[in-house]
């Protein structure tokens, strides 16, 4: 059995909720557009409908990162060379690991992931699947600053951030995180990074509003954990789903929509929401070449290589640590 030890836990009060989650819940309620940030959908309910919309025949990004990781496995290898220790950001089930894992023989694994119930059991998972291999799961906010675990102190790092998930941020925040990762992952550093491509609409809208409902469920989950865990009232059948896209901001939206006026109160505190008005619940941003290129520049990060699908468009991007004195 691989090592599984270094588990982090996140700042809890007494009830076991999490603080950050209640502040943020507030905030984003108080705003004139409402907006919670998406991290929050991944409890272990949410982290486990994400899993069924991975398995959609309309959500395409799982399937397309699946394959360029099983047909460019030996490219990805030559290019990234053995003894690495992959850091994988929002590292969820883990379903993508083992194509990588068994590709470049690293030398130590450190899922990094917010849910920590789903943490341990995929790091489990993993550690029967690659005996010997080190693994030190460390369950964090990745969009925070992450202490690396001391035992990967001397080891050059792979950072692998698969499933499109820094789309998710708006590009102020993506380059931050970005720069924050190449300062924790250290000089030497590679990324491997899966991004989503511009495509057209309908296949993009579709990919966030399947005809099963899974993303609706996933996206009024967020609703029922508020309810849960904040001891919320909100009446969850009053909303709706809904994901269009922005071509300004180049990104699908999803929010929760109100079917009609309603009030309701959470932590004892009172919100009103008039018919039509919104939840804003999530972004995905969508890159093409040359934008994807531009944001790993302005973060750090130099591409090297790119493996990507035509259609439905996506793209893996092999990036290296920016020297800081590089040529212009
Ligand atoms: N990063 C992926 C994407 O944007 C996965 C994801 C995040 C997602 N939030 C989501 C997928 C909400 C569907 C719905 O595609």
């Amino acid at each position: 059995m691989g090592v599984v030890r270094n588990l982090r836990q996140v700042d809890a009060d007494a009830a076991g909720v999490d603080i950050a989650f209640r502040a943020d819940v507030h905030a984003g309620l108080a705003q004139r557009q409402k907006a919670i940030p998406a991290r929050w959908f991944y409890d272990t309910i949410g982290s486990a409908l994400f899993e069924d919309i991975t398995a959609l025949p309309e959500y395409y990004p799982t399937r397309s990162e699946t394959d360029l990781l099983t047909r460019h496995a030996a490219d990805i290898a030559a290019a990234t060379g053995p003894a690495r220790a992959v850091v994988e950001l929002g590292s969820g089930s883990s379903t993508k690991t083992p194509l990588l894992l068994n590709a470049i023989d690293p030398s130590a694994y450190v899922p990094v992931d917010i849910s920590g119930d789903f943490l341990r059991g995929s790091a489990e998972a993993l550690a029967a699947r690659f005996p010997g291999l080190p693994i030190y799961p460390v369950e964090a906010d990745f969009t925070q600053r992450v202490t690396m675990p001391d035992e990967i102190a001397d080891l050059p790092k792979l950072g692998f951030f698969p499933g499109s998930t820094i789309g998710n941020m708006v590009a102020r925040t993506a380059i931050d995180l970005l720069r924050n990762w190449r300062c924790a992952l250290g000089e030497a550093s590679l990324l491997l990074i899966g991004i989503d491509r511009i495509k057209d609409v309908a296949t993009l809208e579709l990919a966030y509003d399947d005809p099963a409902g899974v993303t609706a469920a996933f996206n009024l989950n967020l609703l029922e954990r508020i309810n849960r865990e904040l001891g919320g009232d909100i009446p969850v059948a009053n909303f709706s789903h809904r994901a269009i896209w922005d071509d300004v901001h180049a990104r699908i939206e999803m929010h929760l929509v109100a079917a009609c006026d309603m009030e309701f109160t959470i932590d004892g505190r009172l919100y009103a929401m008039a018919k039509g008005e919104t939840i804003h619940s999530e972004n995905s941003h969508k890159y093409g070449a040359r934008d994807a290129n531009l944001l790993l520049r302005a973060s750090g990060w130099t591409p090297v290589a790119t493996w990507d699908d035509a259609d439905p468009a996506f793209a893996l991007i092999l990036a290296e640590a920016t020297a800081f004195r590089s040529a212009p």
